[in-house]
């Protein structure tokens, strides 16, 4: 992937425009809960202002009406936070389509929600000329919203007098390639989650390419079933079983193949007091609920992922919120921190595991995407990616 990178530009005394993606989680008063992608869009922004730009800032929050900015999709508290991670103010500046506020070289504006302005997530071709109008450099830094064509992801990048990425969607770039592109070998993917169905596609993609695919949660459910195993009651997706069984015929045809667990973590709710029994998984009785993986199972993992030189990580293999159903995947999340192996992790769920199990700085690469980060593993082209090389040369 060829783009243009920010800091291989002169910025001093140039209009930046950063399309970041400071979408981030709040409470029900609007405080914001995690703040990674806010610190993680630091770096780019730090070096506009240390080299004199003028830099201006915007991003989503939130899937607002298009027209209005509800209570809800300020960024106001994001401001708040940008400035505490700056040591400076930083100014929010609404209604900033049409230009008619002034930033100077070394200050930052935050520009308020971009999907509150009319046309953004239709990707307008109006409002896009506007807003590349507002600046002499474009730079996207929202690799999590690199899966969305829309006006400050897309239609900006053919117009804006220059277009590169910013260090972050660099270094997700980056990471991603490594670990997909030219990975060393064995390749580990895990995929676990509710659903086959959300995330087929990634595994026929992943069958393809990976050494070893662990599927964990309701999608091993359904590859249990795929195997004729009895699952009781368990989160499954029976209509799916036909594609679980090719996706282990493609890595079977490769010598490759699904380690499926050979024991199980049952209860029959999902609760925090609900009482969790350890058997084989040729024991699920009618009534349970298979809610992780057994001891037997999850040391196999750890065993893979020991000896695996790249890991591609997303999605929990049971029901980690509950301490009883945390085992296999706190197994995981170690053997991973411990690895010699290139890891890369993304998706919610994910982070919140890697979160809990304190285990951040022990990942190779963590990706500020959800679904940016799915559909790049999917092997898809992502739409703001694609602005950026089209703009590579010029
Ligand atoms: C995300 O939270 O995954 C990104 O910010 C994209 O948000 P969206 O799914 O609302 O486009
Ligand atoms: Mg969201």
């Amino acid at each position: 992937m060829q783009v243009k990178k920010l800091a291989d530009l002169d910025v001093r005394g140039k209009k930046v425009f950063i399309r970041a993606d400071l979408n981030v989680p709040q409470d029900d008063a609007g405080n914001i809960t995690e703040d990674t992608r806010i610190r993680a869009s630091i770096p780019s922004i730090q070096y506009c202002l240390d080299n004199g730009a003028a830099v201006m800032v915007t991003s989503h929050l939130g899937r607002p009406t298009e027209g209005t900015v509800g209570p809800d999709d300020t960024l106001a508290p994001v401001a708040v936070r940008l400035g505490q991670l700056l040591h400076k103010p930083v100014k929010l500046v609404s209604g900033w389509v049409d230009g008619g506020f002034t930033v100077e070289p070394g200050q930052i504006v935050l520009l308020e929600n971009c999907r509150c302005n009319k046309g953004e997530k239709k990707d307008n071709e109006e409002l896009a000329r506007k807003m590349a109008a507002l600046c002499d450099i474009y730079v996207n830094d929202a690799f999590g919203t690199a899966h969305r064509a829309e006006a400050t992801t897309h239609g900006i990048a053919r117009f804006a007098p220059v277009a590169c990425a910013g260090m972050l969607m660099g270094a997700e770039i980056d990471a991603l390639s490594k670990a997909l592109h030219e990975p060393k070998r064995p390749l580990v993917a895990i995929v676990g989650g509710a659903k086959v169905s959300t995330k087929l596609t990634i595994l026929k993609t992943l069958a393809d390419k990976v050494d070893q695919l662990i599927v964990g949660g309701g999608i091993a459910n359904t590859f249990l079933l795929a195997a004729g195993k009895r699952i009781g009651e368990s989160l499954a997706e029976p209509e799916m079983v036909r594609e679980a069984q090719q996706v282990m015929d493609i890595m079977k045809a490769r010598g490759a193949e699904v380690p499926l667990p050979v024991d199980v973590v049952v209860a029959d709710e999902v609760s925090a007091l609900a009482r969790a029994n350890r058997i084989s998984v040729d024991e699920v009785g009618p009534h349970d609920r298979i809610l992780d993986f057994g001891p037997k199972s999850s040391a196999r993992l750890a065993d893979i992922i020991a000896h695996a030189g790249t890991i591609v990580w997303n999605g929990p293999v049971g029901v980690f919120e509950h301490a009883q159903f945390a085992g296999g995947t706190k197994m995981m999340a170690s053997a991973i921190a411990h690895s010699e192996a290139f890891s890369i992790a993304g998706g919610g769920d994910t982070l919140a595991a890697i979160a809990k199990f304190h285990i951040a700085n022990d990942v190779g690469y963590i990706s500020t995407g959800g679904g940016a980060f799915l559909e790049f593993l999917e092997g898809k082209t992502l739409p703001a990616i694609a602005a950026l090389e089209a703009r590579f040369g010029g």
